[in-house]
C-alpha cells in the first residue's frame, strides 16, 4: 500500500509516500517521495514561531509540496483537462469543512481537478500536538484529498511519529526498516514542545510517566540563545558554541542550577535554568562593565548544555532501572544535539539497554515520522480513521 504522509504541526510543511505492505511480517517501507519546507528565515525575525504566520506559509506552501512529491513518487499525473471528480454532496462537505478558508478551499480544489486520481491507499495527517491554526492547514488538505480520492484520513500524533523515527534503519537507499525494540521501552521525547519520559509497554501503548512542569527543553535552548542574541532555533546555535568551549578549553567561568535533579519523581522544568543563564548575563555585564565576549559566550553554552544533558541522564538512568526498561528511545528535534546523543550512547552501554536514536535527518519535524505511525497503525489494526477531523493542540500520547 501506498500512504501519504502530510505534518504541519509547527514551522515545518513536510510531505512524503511511502509504500510497504502491512500484511508481510517484516517491517520494511520504501520512501517513494519526500518534500520539506522549513519556515525558520521567516520565524527567526520574531524569534520563535509566530502561529498565524506558520499557518499562512502552510497553506502557501502545502500544494506545490504536494504536487513535487507526487512527481518524485511517479504518482503525478496531470489531467487533460478538468477532472471533475468531486460531486456536489462532497463539495458541500468540504465547504461545511473548510468554513472561512475559501482560499484554501479553492486551491486545493483547484489542485484536485487538475491531476489523475493518485494510486495512493491512505492519508496519514497530524492532528496534534502542535500549534492548533497550523495543524489546521495539514488537516484541511488531508479531508479534501481523502474524500475526492475516496481514501481514509488516519489522524495521527506527533509524538507517536517522533517515537517511530528513532526506530527507522536506513538499509539501502530509499529503503527502511523498522526496529522493534524489546518491550516496555523508555522512550524520552525531546522537542520544542516537549520533554516527557514515556513508557511504551508495547505499540501504541503508553503510560507518560514524567514531563516537564513549565518550558520544554528545546524551548529552553531557544531562550537561552536569544538571550545570547543567537538566532532562532537555538539549539543548534547554542550546541555549536558549547562544542566550542570544550574543544578549546572547557574552563568554567558559569555555574548553572541542574532544575528537578534530586526530585523523587521523573518530571522536568526549564525555566528556572533559563532565568538562571539571564541572572548570570545581567551579573556578569554589571560587574564588568560591558557585554559577553564569544568566549564568555561559549562557556556559558556549554554549561547550560552540561547542566540540561545531567539533568536528562540522571531521570532516564532512574526510569530504566526503577520501570525495567528493556530499551531506550530517544525522539525529538533535540536529538539532533551531539553532546546530548553521545552523553545517551554512554548511558546505554553504561546500562546494557540497546539505545534507538533518529538519524539526524529524521530528529527534527518530517513527514516519514507521520505516514509511518499511520502506517504501523494500519498494520497493528489500530486504525483510528475519524469522521471528521479536529486540530487537537494539546494532544497527548
Ligand atoms: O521536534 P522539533 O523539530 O519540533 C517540535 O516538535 O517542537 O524540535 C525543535 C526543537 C527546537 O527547540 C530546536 O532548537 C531544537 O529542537 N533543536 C536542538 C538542536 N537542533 C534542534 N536543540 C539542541 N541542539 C540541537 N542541535
Ligand atoms: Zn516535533
Amino acid at each position: 500500500m501506498k500512504i501519504l504522509g502530510i505534518e504541519t504541526s509547527c514551522d515545518e510543511t513536510a510531505i512524503c509516500i511511502l509504500e510497504g505492505d502491512p500484511s508481510e511480517n517484516d517491517l520494511g517501507v520504501r520512501l517513494l517521495g519526500e518534500t520539506i519546507n522549513s519556515q525558520t528565515k521567516i520565524h527567526e525575525q520574531y524569534g520563535g514561531v509566530f502561529p498565524m504566520m506558520a499557518k499562512r506559509e502552510h497553506a502557501k506552501n502545502i500544494l506545490p509540496l504536494l504536487e513535487q512529491t507526487l512527481k518524485q513518487a511517479s504518482l503525478y499525473v496531470a489531467a487533460h483537462e478538468k477532472v471533475d471528480s468531486l460531486d456536489k454532496e462532497i463539495g458541500k462537505k468540504l465547504e461545511e469543512i473548510f468554513q472561512k478558508e475559501t482560499g484554501l478551499l479553492e486551491e486545493t480544489l483547484n489542485f484536485i481537478s487538475s491531476i489523475k486520481k493518485p494510486d495512493l491507499d491512505a492519508i496519514a495527517v497530524t492532528e496534534g500536538p502542535g500549534l492548533e491554526p497550523a495543524l489546521w492547514v495539514g488537516l484541511l488538505v488531508a479531508q479534501a484529498l481523502g474524500l475526492a480520492w475516496n481514501i481514509p484520513v488516519l489522524p495521527t500524533n506527533h509524538m507517536e511519529g517522533h517515537i517511530v523515527a528513532s526506530l527507522l534503519i536506513p538499509d539501502q537507499k530509499l529503503t527502511l526498516t523498522l526496529a522493534v525494540p524489546n518491550f516496555p521501552a523508555l522512550a524520552l521525547l525531546i522537542s520544542g514542545g516537549h520533554t516527557e519520559l514515556v513508557l511504551v509497554k508495547d505499540w501504541h501503548h503508553y503510560e507518560i510517566i514524567g514531563s516537564t512542569k513549565d518550558d520544554a527543553i528545546g524551548e529552553a535552548f531557544d531562550k537561552v540563545a536569544r538571550l545570547l542574541g543567537l538566532p532562532y532555533p537555538g539549539g543548534p546555535e547554542i550546541s555549536k558554541l558549547a562544542a566550542e568551549w570544550r574543544a578549546e578549553y572547557s574552563q568554567p567561568l558559569f555555574t548553572l542550577p541542574r532544575p528537578m535533579l534530586k526530585s523523587p519523581d521523573f518530571d522536568f522544568s526549564f525555566s528556572g535554568i533559563k532565568t538562571a543563564v539571564l541572572y548570570a548575563v545581567r551579573h556578569f555585564e554589571k560587574e564588568n562593565n560591558r557585554p559577553l565576549n564569544q568566549k564568555e559566550k561559549q562557556a556559558l553554552a556549554g554549561e547550560f548544555e552540561n547542566a540540561v544533558t545531567e539533568v536528562l541522564i540522571s531521570k532516564t538512568r532512574r526510569a530504566i532501572a526503577e520501570k525495567g526498561a528493556q530499551s531506550l528511545i530517544l525522539g525529538g528535534g533535540v536529538t539532533a544535539n551531539t553532546y546530548i546523543r553521545e552523553a545517551f550512547k554512554k548511558l546505554s552501554a553504561e546500562m546494557s539497554t540497546p539505545l534507538y536514536l533518529p538519524e539526524t535527518k529524521l530528529s527534527t519535524d518530517n513527514a516519514v515520522m507521520i505516514a509511518l505511525a499511520g502506517y504501523l497503525r494500519i498494520k497493528n489494526n489500530q486504525n483510528t480513521v475519524g469522521p471528521s477531523l479536529r486540530a487537537k493542540g494539546n494532544l497527548s500520547l
